[in-house]
């Protein structure tokens, strides 16, 4: 068992208390090749949550519907009451193409379809993964809200929204978190939506915290990647502007050496200092990987050493953008004016 004492934080100013590092699950499903055996990722699972990492993140959308469905299987073996279960909707298809739903009974329809597939009576963190440009955001907030004053959530979240779309969400509901990417390559988020979320007392979920795995291996990544890696696609991981990134991968895999530490726990210690509101979800399908990056919260770096890491993957070091697809919708989230809904 890993030796590190995995520290308990507050998200939000409802209650909602997780361990400071959570566990990525949708690699485990989906969108990185194969799904990976069942009974391998329930021991993932149940490892991880045995060592202290208890915030488990899913989404409907992983599979879609298979990953909740595992967690759910994993939840069985008499875990449930120690973990703390983030899932999303809002992502899905209509006549082939992308689709994103923010109207309130299709809200309900997914939150129904997600605890039956996770099998439990209550959600602890239910975000919107992209916001629904169509409806008003206090027309899907006030739907979560009467979620939770069912007893069907316990928290809310926003995924990939907007500085106004939050402060617009916020004042319907508090939000408990919101989720977006966030590690030593993409940093657009420090403009706006961090200062908002502190400002409204918001935690803050960073998603692919190790460049979904580039700052583990680098430009290796590229070389073992199985048929339908979502990451084939990524522009900053083509070959043109892989060239150039790889040198980020080098720097800081140096710096590492000097650190005494991998180059994947440099990235991650570097993301659990800016502060004691973020709570990275790295995503693994192995054991040792997992160790490892939970070894990330034992990095100590003074603020020289964060402005050189910043240094090393500053924006104009950086080949291309962060998304194949579903782009930056945090800059282009806003949704209309509750006054132009129509009930349905
Ligand atoms: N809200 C959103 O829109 C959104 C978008 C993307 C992701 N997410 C969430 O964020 C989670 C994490 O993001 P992510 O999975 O995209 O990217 P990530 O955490 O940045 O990287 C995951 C990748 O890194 C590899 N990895 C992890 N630790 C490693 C280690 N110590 N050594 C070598 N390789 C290592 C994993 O491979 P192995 O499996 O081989 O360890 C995996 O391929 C997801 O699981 C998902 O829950 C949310």
């Amino acid at each position: 068992m890993a030796a590190t004492n995995v520290p308990r934080v507050k998200l939000g100013s409802e209650g909602l208390e997780v361990s400071k590092q959570g566990l990525g699950c949708m690699g485990m499903s989906a969108f990185y090749g194969p799904p990976k055996p069942a009974p391998d990722m329930i021991k993932l699972i149940h490892h991880a949550v045995h060592s202290g990492v208890t915030f488990l993140d899913t989404s409907d959308v992983y599979g879609p519907y298979t990953n909740e469905i595992l967690i759910g299987k994993a939840l069985k073996e008499g875990i449930r009451e120690k973990v703390q279960i983030a899932t999303k909707f809002g992502i899905t298809t209509k006549d082939g193409k992308m689709d994103i739903r923010g109207d309130p009974s299709y809200v309900r329809a997914a939150c129904e379809a997600s605890l039956k597939r996770l099998d439990v009576d209550c959600i602890d963190l239910y975000y919107a993964h992209r916001i629904d440009t169509r409806v008003p955001i206090e027309v899907t907030m006030g739907e979560l809200k009467k979620l939770v004053e069912e007893g069907k959530i316990k928290y809310v979240g926003l995924s990939e929204a907007s500085a106004s779309t939050i402060r617009r969400a916020h004042a319907v509901h508090p939000l408990t978190a919101v989720q977006n990417e966030w590690s030593l390559w993409s940093r657009d988020l420090e403009q706006e939506i961090v200062p908002t979320c502190r400002e409204l007392g918001i935690g803050i979920v960073p998603y692919s915290p190790l460049g979904r795995g580039f700052f583990s291996l680098g430009a290796s990544l590229m070389e073992n990647l199985a048929e339908g890696d979502f990451r084939k696609n990524f522009p900053r991981l083509q070959a043109e502007n892989l060239e150039n990134n790889k040198l980020i991968f080098e720097w800081v895999t140096e710096m590492a050496k000097r650190k005494d530490c991998s180059t994947s726990q440099l990235a991650l210690a570097w993301v659990h200092h800016r502060g004691d509101d973020v709570c990275p979800i790295p995503g693994t399908t192995k054991i040792d990987n997992f160790n490892q990056n939970i070894g990330a919260l034992s990095v100590k770096l003074t603020p020289e050493e964060m402005t050189e890491l910043e240094s090393y993957a500053s924006t104009d070091v950086v080949k291309g953008d962060r998304h194949a697809f579903i782009a930056s919708t945090w800059l282009n989230s806003e949704t209309p004016p509750l006054s132009s809904w129509k009930a349905e």
